[in-house]
């Protein structure tokens, strides 16, 4: 089984370099093959997401991906941006699910900004749509205004869609994700205002009349955003479109403590898929050796209960990262006091220890 690894910009190449340890550890025969994406792919090759790249991650059986961006690449032009490499590779690969555990390890209770009642068992799995929405609607673009009290003034503009074989296929595998779990899924929309998901809501409700067994509600994201921080604990799968999924998955990583704990897949419809924490590149860290390793380690973990068929050995990893968390090693991002403060590599070692 081939695993395309592609550590990207700031932290993602000390992240990554944990995680491939960990899974060195298992004891498997994992051909690994890396290469350079986002800044790091400008900047070798001048393309984010340079071809050699894009056709490793194709011919891959999954990708772990680090994270791209840096502040020296903002001024490029957009198609030129580390940003365009991870979607690019989210089109180009079909990934339509994102799948964004947020999970709270009892441990890292006291990390969370809202009171340990409030948060402590949270179990949500928040699943985005990722190739459609306004992230890739056409037309888009900044233009001279044709009408209305600005015409003839410039403006920029995008445009929200969605197909329903798109709608359908993500509602799939939210009701299926809610039958392994809970039971019931939350779908977010904003039908109040927006066609496209009036349209979403319509689609989703007659996908459900295929799940007797899954409880379906409809929430509209406003008040999705205010129920995650009220009442998490209320949701077990949350099913919405791109942008919104963005949003509001920042907002439950936080849920937890820390974002640096939270990994994620996106799959496509064979279960080939691209895993990363959900955190991004964080320069302003990069290269101290502080950033915490365990989103991507247990993104790896997904890759191996998702992608590679290696369920058990997923276990090992995530009952790993419980231990290290359990004998009170902490990078800074979840540190408390009482606790002890380790870097990436010690983070990393902790767990391929705890792993034997
Ligand atoms: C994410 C990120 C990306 C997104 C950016 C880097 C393009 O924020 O994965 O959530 O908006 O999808
Ligand atoms: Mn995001």
């Amino acid at each position: 089984m081939k695993i395309a690894i592609l550590p990207g910009d700031g932290i993602g190449p000390e992240i990554t370099a944990q995680a491939v340890r960990v899974l060195n550890a298992l004891g498997e025969s994992f051909e690994m093959e890396q290469a350079e994406v986002g800044g790091a792919g400008y900047a070798a090759h001048g393309h984010p997401l340079p071809p050699a790249t894009l056709a490793l991650a194709k011919s891959a059986d999954a990708v772990l991906f680090g994270a791209v961006g840096d502040y020296k690449y903002d001024t490029l032009e957009r198609a030129l941006r580390p940003e365009q490499a991870i979607l690019g590779l989210r089109k180009e690969l079909g990934l339509f699910a994102n799948l964004r555990p947020a999970i709270l390890y009892p441990e890292l209770a006291g990390a969370s900004t809202l009171k340990p009642e409030v948060v402590s068992g949270l179990d949500i799995l928040i699943i985005r749509e990722l190739t459609g929405d306004i992230y890739f609607g056409k037309p888009r673009g900044v233009r001279e205004c044709p009408d209305g009290p600005f015409k003839g003034e410039r403006e920029g503009f995008d445009t929200m869609r969605y197909a329903e074989s798109e709608i359908r296929r993500i509602a799939h595998v939210a009701f299926q994700a809610a039958q392994k779990r809970g039971k019931r899924v939350t779908s977010v929309d904003k039908a109040n205002v927006l066609e496209t998901f009036q349209f979403w809501r319509d689609i989703v409700t007659d996908v459900h009349k295929e799940y007797g067994d899954v409880e379906l509600e409809h929430m509209y994201v406003d008040n999705a955003a205010m129920q995650l921080v009220r009442a998490p604990k209320k949701f077990d799968v949350i099913v919405t479109g791109n942008m919104f999924g963005d949003i509001l998955s920042d907002c439950a990583a936080m849920l937890t403590g820390s974002i640096g704990m939270l990994p994620s897949a996106s799959l496509d419809a064979n279960n080939k898929g691209l895993y990363e924490p959900s955190h991004g590149s964080a320069p302003d860290i990069a290269g101290k050796g502080i950033a915490n390793p365990l989103a991507t380690i247990l993104s790896a973990a997904m890759m191996l209960r998702y992608s590679l068929d290696k369920a058990g050995q997923a276990d090992r990893i995530e009952a790993a990262v419980k231990q290290v968390l359990a004998q009170g090693l902490r990078t800074p991002d979840i540190y408390e006091a009482g606790t002890t403060k380790v870097g990436t590599e010690e983070m990393g070692n902790a767990v391929v220890n705890a792993l034997r």
